[in-house]
């Protein structure tokens, strides 16, 4: 396991204990600030990072606040909280937050902490309730976080002034997406990529039916990092490239369209099912064809699931793909829809959790089988954890130095650092 540290505990040098606390304080953030600019600066485009930013105490608190607290994250499934006062929470950071749906079928989201003196209030992952009862004093909040009951109270106080903190949210084909910062990055552009692509699947009318929960002993960026590439994949993932068709490692120089991929394209288009791909600031969406004859990821290519998801046909949809920084990417199968998520959860650990979704009346044991439906992305994703792991172990050495990303299989991972960098850099200069 690795040692757990409290914030105050990162970067106290001995011969500073002595200060005043205020004046310790602000030392420790100046010399933090300090070291990153300084790792930052040191950084060269196109390489991986320096080693401070993956390994460097103080830089799991720097991520959360630069990147995690401002940026967009996909919180999950509209169909993880079918009902109104359904609800579901995360952390992002030390920050809990719940996503519910109130009486109108609306979803919000809101900081999971009492305006009163600050408890928890949902301690459960997910659960359903008429209203968010905070279980210290039971100040209540309605489903749209309006305190409406707060027991004896003194005169004058006023309950209007105390909702719960509410936090951004936006939906688009049924996922549901949240920014804590005040001032999140533009959505549209990725709305009008993303629903026409997304739509036909109606992951609406899905049902969560397996959670796998992995708790990473590596930064959150390697794991990032090892999720945007292929170059990998051919050696770790023999389940997953039965299926997969890796366009990174293997490509036709010549550029021509391949019969394959005008096969996959008429097909596509004969069902309506829009093609193509969308590369934006922070995230990246596609439409891409299996390997031949696989129509899912399974060990077979065949659907693990008797009910398709959608109006896509015979199910023949290649895999539908978008994948957001920091925190994930989705396949959509014609019988499948399989998410992954990523939430630093301290210096040098990450929890993944791999999520799968079905038709909401498929029944296990009548149209799929768990282990079958389970068995690639698993496989798959324990792999990764062992790859991430290690790529963590071996940048702690003092012989790391930044190593250059392929041009040909590692564009994505050489964007998610150009765009980790940048939000960094921007972040630093407003301090
Ligand atoms: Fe929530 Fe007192 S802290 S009711
Ligand atoms: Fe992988």
């Amino acid at each position: 396991m690795p040692q757990r540290f409290s914030k105050d505990e990162y970067h106290a040098p001995t011969s500073e204990l002595n200060l005043p606390n205020q004046a310790f304080n602000q030392w420790k953030i100046m010399s933090r600030m300090e070291n990153l600019r300084a790792l930052f600066a040191e950084r060269r485009r196109g390489y991986s990072l320096p080693q401070g930013l993956y390994t460097d105490l103080a830089v799991h608190d720097f991520d959360i606040r630069a990147i995690f607290q401002r940026t967009w994250l996909q919180a999950g499934f509209e169909s993880e909280i079918p009902t109104p006062g359904d609800y579901l929470t995360l952390k992002v950071g030390e920050s809990s937050v719940v996503v519910v749906r109130n009486l109108d079928g609306v979803v919000g989201a809101f900081f999971n902490t009492c305006r009163h003196r600050g408890a928890q209030i949902c301690s459960e992952k997910r659960g359903h309730a008429a209203r968010l009862v905070c279980p210290y004093h039971h100040w209540s909040y309605d489903l749209r976080g309006r305190l409406v009951q707060a027991a004896l109270m003194h005169e004058g106080f006023d309950r209007s002034n105390f909702t719960l903190r509410a936090i951004k949210v936006e939906t688009v084909g049924g996922v549901i997406f949240i920014c804590l910062g005040d001032s999140p990055p533009n959505f549209a552009p990725f709305r009008t990529a993303l629903e026409p692509m997304i739509e036909p699947h109606e992951l609406r009318k899905t049902k969560l039916v397996h959670t796998q929960t992995l708790i990473e002993h590596a930064d959150w960026k390697l794991v990032m990092e090892n999720a945007r590439e292929c170059y990998h994949c051919r050696a770790a993932h023999p389940q997953l490239m039965r299926s997969l068709r890796d366009f990174t490692t293997v490509r036709d120089t010549s550029g021509a369209p391949q019969q394959w991929e005008t096969a996959f394209i008429q097909n596509c288009e004969s069902t309506g099912l829009p093609t193509g791909e969308v590369i934006g600031e922070w995230y990246q969406i596609g439409r891409y064809a299996l390997s031949d004859g696989m129509l899912s990821y399974t060990t077979d290519g065949k659907p693990a699931v008797a009910k398709t998801l959608g109006s896509v046909g015979n199910g023949d949809v290649g895999v539908m793909w978008w994948a957001i920084q920091p925190n994930g990417f989705n396949h959509v199968v014609g019988d499948y829809a399989f998410c992954f998520q990523v939430w630093p959860t301290g210096p040098g650990e990450t929890v993944v959790t791999g999520k799968w979704f079905v038709h909401q009346e498929a029944v296990e044991g009548v149209d799929y089988k768990l282990e079958r439906l389970t068995e690639v992305w698993t496989a798959t994703n324990e792999q990764d954890a062992s790859l991430a792991e290690n790529l963590q172990r071996g940048v702690r050495s003092i012989a790391y130095t930044p190593g250059p990303y392929s041009r040909i299989t590692e564009q994505l991972v050489s964007r998610l650092i150009d765009w980790y960098c940048d939000s960094a850099e921007t972040f630093l200069r407003g301090t």
